[in-house]
């Protein structure tokens, strides 16, 4: 194999990159955000790879949660706090009645670019270049809106850079602390049964915090008054994460500096190809997508070329077959990387293998769908011998309505009503809660 450099990338065929109209602002806007700070630091990478680890050895699971596009628009500091409050509520549910750890991982603060099955989209007769994500072209149909602008690259940048700044302090500035359980459960949450389902455990993580004081045991451990909460995205335009790779000047590694984890998309994972190349260099932990399509002979050549050297944790399978799918796709590649020791944290993406639209042409997932792919992957590592362990789903912390089901039963008309993606369609956050409480459920068992 050929010596890796951030750009050794370029030799290789790079599906998936947008069509920037102007070469000579790409130039310099490459070299604007190499100039600029890492959004995120090499140690930190190596405390999810470490933490990511202990999922691999079956001793934690990861809540891998977000949305499927960042958008420019609605970033608003309570949009960033109510993706956070959803997210650590699902991981207390999972970590309280499962009793099992949970690595807490957003798609979140640099999930602004999007792989498309086609390059254009044709409305009433017009075609024009498909939406990309907010880092590449606007999603309004419009000539204008769906050019190409590399200075959204930069904007992309900075959009990470303050929704970090925000999660950091939530998570490490007390609104994180385990005593204020109770504060996540937003109104339109704690009014259904899930709700109030998780306002019972609340109750019961401040009553054994209370015994454990009064038994004279020190509360001052800071678990229970911070989280780690890290950052990740499919690592999609390489322009933009060439230049926010960096050489640690402790080790002389490189990481890509804009998230703690990067991942491979299903449209972009082939072996020989440019984004495979460029996730094989970094020391991030690093994740792949599976869909049904994907052979034995691939996942093991994604596992020697991503983790030769067979670190727990490096690298995160994420299987997206599909409910009526799973069941014949998914046991043939559990068991090849098994039976040949590569170490990876598995992971299921329930979401993006149930998409359809409905009579009125929503794009939509029904809730029964999702869980049951959740179901089959858990029967299959059963059966396998193998962790489940985790999750990788599309969220969101508002009450949209976008999947169809769940214990609010959303019907296809509901959509109409707060159909707010800009991609795909998200669980709302009554949703979201329902899933963790049943994924929690069977973890238990
Ligand atoms: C996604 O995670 O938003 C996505 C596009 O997934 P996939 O590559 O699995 O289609
Ligand atoms: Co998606």
């Amino acid at each position: 194999m050929t010596a890796w450099q951030p750009d050794s990338w370029r030799d290789r065929p790079a599906a998936q990159q947008p069509q920037w109209p102007d070469t000579v602002s790409l130039t310099k806007i490459r070299s604007t955000l190499a100039g600029l700070p890492p959004l995120v630091f090499a140690g930190e990478a190596c405390n999810l790879l470490n933490d990511l680890g202990e999922v691999c050895a079956g001793q934690a699971f990861v809540l891998q949660a977000g949305d499927c596009a960042e958008s420019f628009d609605k970033v608003t500091a309570d949009s960033i706090r109510n993706k956070l409050k959803v997210i650590l509520q699902m991981a207390v549910v999972l970590t309280f009645s499962a009793g099992v750890p949970t690595v807490k991982i957003g798609r979140i603060a640099g999930q602004f670019a999007k792989p498309r099955s086609s390059s254009t989209e044709v409305v009433n007769g017009v075609e024009l270049p498909s939406f990309r994500g907010h880092m590449v072209n606007d999603a309004n149909f419009s000539k204008d809106a769906r050019n190409a602008d590399a200075e959204r690259l930069v904007r992309a940048y900075h959009q990470s850079a303050y929704t970090l700044n925000l999660l950091r302090a939530f998570t490490k500035g007390g609104y994180a602390d385990l005593r204020q359980v109770q504060m996540w459960n937003q109104e339109f949450i704690a009014a259904s049964p899930e709700g109030q389902r998780y306002q019972s455990v609340a109750e019961g993580i401040e009553s054994a915090l209370r015994f454990m004081a009064a038994c004279g045991i020190a509360l001052n451990a800071p678990e229970l008054h911070q989280v780690d909460f890290y950052t990740s995205h499919e690592a999609l335009v390489l322009d933009y994460e060439q230049a926010l790779t960096r050489q640690d000047s402790i080790t002389n590694e490189w990481y890509d500096c804009s998230a703690h984890m990067l991942w491979v998309g299903e449209r972009t994972r082939q072996l020989n190809g440019a984004h495979v190349e460029f996730l094989r260099g970094i020391k991030n932990p690093v994740g792949c997508k599976l869909g049904p399509s994907a052979t034995s002979q691939e996942v093991l050549g994604l596992c020697e070329i991503l983790n030769p050297d067979r670190v727990p944790g490096r690298l995160t399978l994420i299987s997206r077959m599909g409910a009526d799918k799973i069941a014949k796709t998914l046991p043939p590649l559990l068991t090849a990387v098994r039976d040949n020791n590569h170490p990876v944290v598995w992971e299921c993406d329930p979401m993006h293998g149930n998409t359809y639209s409905t009579a009125k042409g929503r794009k939509t997932r029904h809730f029964e769908d999702v869980m049951s792919e959740i179901d089959q992957y858990f029967a299959i590592h059963d059966q396998a011998g193998t962790w489940p362990g985790g999750i990788h789903v599309e969220i969101t912390g508002e009450d949209v309505t976008e999947c169809v089901g769940g214990a609010e039963a959303i019907s296809d008309d509901d959509l109409e009503r707060r159909y707010e993606t800009m991609c795909d369609p998200r669980l709302n956050g009554t949703q979201s809660l329902e899933l963790a409480f049943r994924i929690a459920e069977r973890l238990s068992i």
